[in-house]
């Protein structure tokens, strides 16, 4: 496919003049743009702007992210999803502090090192930061690409991810990498949309854009059908004693790792049988009220939640299972966003 003119000259003329005024942008550190584009990895920018400013109030350099307990770090990222992504920071952060004395290196290839630091995140930092000529090609920029040079290659294959890289790199002004990279994904975010028409009249490569000449924006980018994600039946126990909900920790490993969640069993269950689970805990209760029927979906799994409410006696409960106050659940216990339908029961 023969290269297109150069973009770069319009491209950043554009984003000189729309760019959004974001806050990492107004104070680009290497510790900044390092925490909102894990932020915003699978996050909208609106939803990640006052998760990012509590979490610089709260940990404003990568030594107090280091030295950060794990309660208050998954209380920072309650809600925000794909937990691993939080824990990675604080390793890696820990790795700085140790390695390179608090500070982010400025090379590709250390940052790449870090752990929760793949490609696309070290291209951005790299860039951004730094002012690396090196390419950061998220989602938005894959879009953008398909339909500049027309290309009907599935986006999934990591073969045409490397091939439009080299695309992103020959366009890729030495002068300046980083907002270059940074106007290819907002022109994605804000003109050339998914899911739905691009805003071509207001786009400022429309005069060169392949997709817009042949009329195939529609059809691209082309990406292979994602796999159906595992359906798991679970039921939730909002169980109450005057102490407050009773709540567990999870498991170390595997699905939101650590977190808390009211009592939950990941299978269907009778209240009959819900019953007996309780009385294992030492609790006896009444007839539950029934919950409302809420799904969650995770990356491979979908939830489908049911369950009761009930009150039980305060009594002393086993290691990893406490009853947790409305304050406490406010500030002390982050609950995934898994349990946002029932939050409001438990005064959340
Ligand atoms: N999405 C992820 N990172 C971004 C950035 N730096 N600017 C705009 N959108 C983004
Ligand atoms: Fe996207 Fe339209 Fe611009 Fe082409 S002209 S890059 S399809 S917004």
């Amino acid at each position: 496919m023969p290269t297109l003119p150069p973009i770069a000259p319009d491209l950043l003329c554009w984003f000189r003049q729309n760019a959004r005024t974001l806050p990492f942008r107004q104070d680009p550190t290497p510790y900044h743009i390092w925490v909102s584009e894990i932020m915003l990895q699978q996050t909208r920018v609106a939803a990640a702007l006052e998760y990012y400013d509590r979490w610089m109030k709260a940990l404003p350099t990568i030594q107090d992210l280091a030295d950060c307990p794990e309660e208050k770090l998954h209380k920072l990222w309650e809600g925000l999803g794909y937990y691993s992504r939080v824990r990675n920071l604080q390793k890696a952060a820990r790795l700085v502090c140790e390695e390179y004395g608090g500070q982010l290196p400025g090379d590709y290839q250390k940052l790449l090192a870090l752990p929760g630091i793949g490609e696309y995140t070290a291209g951005a930092i790299g860039s951004i930061a730094f002012g690396l000529p090196v390419p950061a090609v998220d989602g938005n920029v894959l879009r953008v690409f398909s339909r500049l040079y027309n290309d009907d290659r599935d986006i999934t294959d990591p073969k045409v991810k490397k091939a439009f890289t080299v695309w992103v790199k020959e366009h890729q002004p030495a002068d300046a990498p980083g907002p270059y990279n940074e106007a290819l994904m907002e022109l994605g975010a804000l003109v050339c949309l998914p899911n739905g028409e691009p805003l071509c009249d207001a786009c400022p490569l429309a005069h060169l854009c392949r997709a817009r000449a042949a009329g195939t924006w529609r059809e691209l980018p082309v990406k292979k059908a994602a796999k159906a994600r595992r359906i798991q039946p679970v039921t939730v126990l909002l169980v109450e004693s005057e102490a407050g909900f009773l709540i567990q920790k999870r498991p170390a490993k595997g699905l939101l790792a650590g977190l808390w969640q009211p009592l939950l069993f990941e299978e269907a269950l009778s209240w009959e049988k819900a019953a007996g689970r309780l009385a294992n805990l030492g609790l006896s209760v009444q007839q539950g009220q029934a919950l409302p029927p809420a799904k969650h979906i995770f990356s491979h799994i979908e939830w489908h939640m049911s369950g009761w409410r009930a009150s039980a006696p305060a009594l002393p409960l086993p290691e990893g299972y406490v009853w947790a106050s409305g304050e406490q659940l406010a500030s002390e216990y982050a609950l995934p966003g898994a349990f946002k339908a029932y939050k409001p029961l438990m005064g959340g």
